[in-house]
C-alpha cells in the first residue's frame, strides 16, 4: 500500500496512471469490520481503492469530542495491508485547510435541520466541506459510506447532486458486535460495563421494528423514552422516526421499506447513534 501526506503528491500519482476505476473510502481512523466492510465492497468494484485517514475538526461541535477521537493509525495500516487497500492518503490539517479556514455553508435541501444536525451545530456543514476536498483531490468514481450514518449518507449524496459530481455514493449496511451494537470508532471509549449497555440502542430500534403492528409510532416512541429514563447511566438524545429517503417525521409506518427510526444517547460520556430500516 502507498501511503501519501500530501494531496499534491497524491493528486500527480493519481493523474500518472491510465483509466483507474478509484474507490474512495473517507475514513477518521480507527478502523473497525464497519470500515472494513467498505473498503471490501471498493475493492471488490474498483480497479484502486483509496482510503483517506483525517479527524476533521470543522465536523466536531465540541473539543472535548475531537480531542478524544481515538487514534491507532499503526494498527489502522496493518488493517488496510491486509485488506490490500492501495493507496492511504493521511494528510496533517495544513494540506487541507488554510489557517483559521471555517467550514463552508451548505443547504440540504431539508435533510439538515433535524437529528444529526440539530444536536450537533455546523456538523454537516463540516462534513460537506471536507468531502467536497477530498472528492477534488482524488476524483473518485464511487465513494463508500456506512448506513449506520444515514443521515450523512443522504447529505453526501444531495452533496453529490447539487456540485454535479460524476460520483456514484455507495451505501453499505451497519455491521453489528455480536450484542447488535453498530460498530463505531467510538465504541472503543466505552467501558466493558458501557458495551454491554449502549447494546439497548439497537434494541429499541428492533423492538419498534418488530412492533409496528402492534403499537403507535407516539406509543412505541414513549416506551422506549421510558426504558432509557429508567437506565442512570444512558441518556437519551433522540428518536425519529422518519421516511428513509427524505428524512421527514412520519406519523404512521409506510408498507415500503421506507420506514427508519434514527436514535442518539449518550452511554457515560460517549454518543452513540444508530439506526434501523425496514
Ligand atoms: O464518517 C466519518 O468518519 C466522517 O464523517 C467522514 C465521512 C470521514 C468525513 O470526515
Amino acid at each position: 500500500m502507498l501511503i501519501f501526506n500530501t494531496k499534491n503528491d497524491l493528486s500527480s500519482y493519481l493523474s500518472s496512471l491510465t483509466d483507474p476505476l478509484i474507490g474512495f473510502v473517507p475514513t477518521m481512523g480507527a478502523l473497525h469490520d464497519g470500515h472494513l466492510a467498505l473498503l471490501r465492497k471498493a475493492k471488490k468494484q474498483c480497479s484502486l481503492v483509496v482510503c483517506s485517514i483525517f479527524v476533521n475538526h470543522t465536523q466536531f461541535d465540541s473539543k472535548e469530542d475531537f480531542n478524544s477521537y481515538p487514534n491507532t493509525l499503526s494498527s489502522d495500516i496493518t488493517k488496510l495491508e491486509k485488506i490490500n487497500c492501495d493507496l492511504l492518503y493521511v494528510p496533517d490539517v495544513s494540506d487541507l485547510y488554510a489557517i483559521d479556514e471555517k467550514a463552508k455553508h451548505f443547504n440540504f435541501n431539508g435533510l439538515d435541520p433535524q437529528m444529526e444536525a440539530k444536536f450537533r451545530k455546523g456538523h454537516f456543514d463540516g462534513v460537506a466541506t471536507i468531502i467536497e476536498k477530498f472528492f477534488n483531490i482524488i476524483k473518485p468514481h464511487k465513494a463508500y459510506f456506512g448506513q449506520k450514518d444515514l443521515q450523512q449518507l443522504l447529505v453526501v449524496k444531495q452533496l453529490t447532486k447539487q456540485l454535479n459530481l460524476p460520483i456514484e455514493i455507495v451505501s453499505v449496511p451497519t455491521i453489528r458486535e455480536e450484542n447488535g451494537l453498530a460498530m463505531s470508532s467510538r465504541n472503543k471509549l466505552l467501558s466493558p460495563k458501557h458495551l454491554e449497555t449502549a447494546s439497548m440502542l439497537y434494541k429499541s430500534l428492533e423492538f419498534c421494528k418488530a412492533n409496528k403492528g402492534n403499537f403507535s409510532i407516539t406509543d412505541l416512541k414513549n416506551r422506549i423514552k421510558t426504558q432509557f429514563s429508567e437506565q442512570l447511566e444512558v441518556d437519551l438524545e433522540y428518536l425519529e422516526f422518519v421516511n428513509s429517503n427524505s428524512l421527514q417525521t412520519i406519523s404512521v409506518f409506510k408498507e415500503n421499506g421506507d420506514n427508519a427510526i434514527c436514535i442518539a444517547a449518550f452511554v457515560g460520556r460517549v454518543r452513540l447513534i444508530d439506526n434501523i430500516i425496514f
